[in-house]
């Protein structure tokens, strides 16, 4: 069985002295939990505060992008053994957002994994459709392109160590979600390119986590199916109880 991993990424959000309260907040409510995965995505600027927040604790802490390369002349990124030192162990790759706004494609993203892996971080790989891709009947070739060429030249157990993130652009943000049927079919799509690209033991292991909308209503119906394997909450990891509500329906 594949341990369910519920990440909060905070996107813009959030100052240094926000996120350790935030952290603070979701360590009361999720103390108990031992078979859940938890990780906070604050920004940058607040993996400082936020790693001293969770140090000790069930909370694991995740940054939101990573450099390819390991130092240099690359003015405002952030090398994956910076994140190391503060004590990240997970990064978001390829974001949506990332996509969109700042011209990350499969080959940026494909440079960062292999970056976060090199250095031992555990990173989780976003990938999704954008609604006019979804209506014109796209949405099978965009998602087994993004996999394939995202985890290009990765071996078996590079692969083992991803956890995958499914987030339909046009669910992000806009509490639009997928419903558990539309969502469970392209994770099982996902896993069968996992297959094909790794092989099946692999595929059976990598956790795929469903992004865009989740909310406290919507959890447990989207985690219950086969495929899912836990969720990347936008919004509702703003907050420690709309968050904890979400960690506790992976439960
Ligand atoms: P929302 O949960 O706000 O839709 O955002 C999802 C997301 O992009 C997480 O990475």
């Amino acid at each position: 069985m594949r341990t369910k991993i519920v990440a909060g990424n905070w996107k813009m959000n959030k100052t240094p002295s926000e996120a350790a309260a935030l952290v603070e907040g979701i360590k009361a409510l999720v103390k108990d939990v031992t078979t859940v995965e938890i990780v906070v995505c604050p920004p940058f600027t607040d993996l400082k505060d936020a790693a001293a927040a969770c140090a000790g604790s069930n909370v694991a802490l995740g940054a939101q992008n990573v450099a390819w390369a390991e130092s240099g002349a690359f003015t405002g990124e952030i090398s994956a053994a910076m994140l190391k030192d503060l004590g990240v162990t997970y990064v978001i790759i390829g974001h949506s957002e990332r996509r969109q706004y700042f011209g990350e494609t499969d080959a940026t993203v494909n440079s960062r994994l292999k970056a976060a892996l090199a250095a031992g971080l555990t990173p989780i790989v976003c990938v999704g459709e954008k609604l006019e891709e979804r209506e014109a009947g796209q949405m099978e070739t965009v998602i087994v392109k993004q996999v394939k060429d995202g985890f290009a030249d990765l071996s078996a157990e590079e692969i083992e160590k991803t956890v995958i993130a499914y987030e339909p652009v046009w669910a992000i943000g806009t509490g639009k979600t997928a419903t558990p049927v539309q969502a469970q079919e392209v994770h099982a799509l996902i896993r069968r390119t996992l297959a094909e690209i790794a092989n099946g033991e692999v595929a059976g292991k990598v956790r795929i986590q469903y992004g865009g909308s989740m909310k406290p209503a919507n959890a447990k119906e989207l985690m219950d199916q086969p495929d899912i394997d836990g969720g990347l909450i936008g919004g509702a990891a703003l907050k420690a109880d709309s968050f904890a509500d979400i960690i506790k329906a992976a439960l």
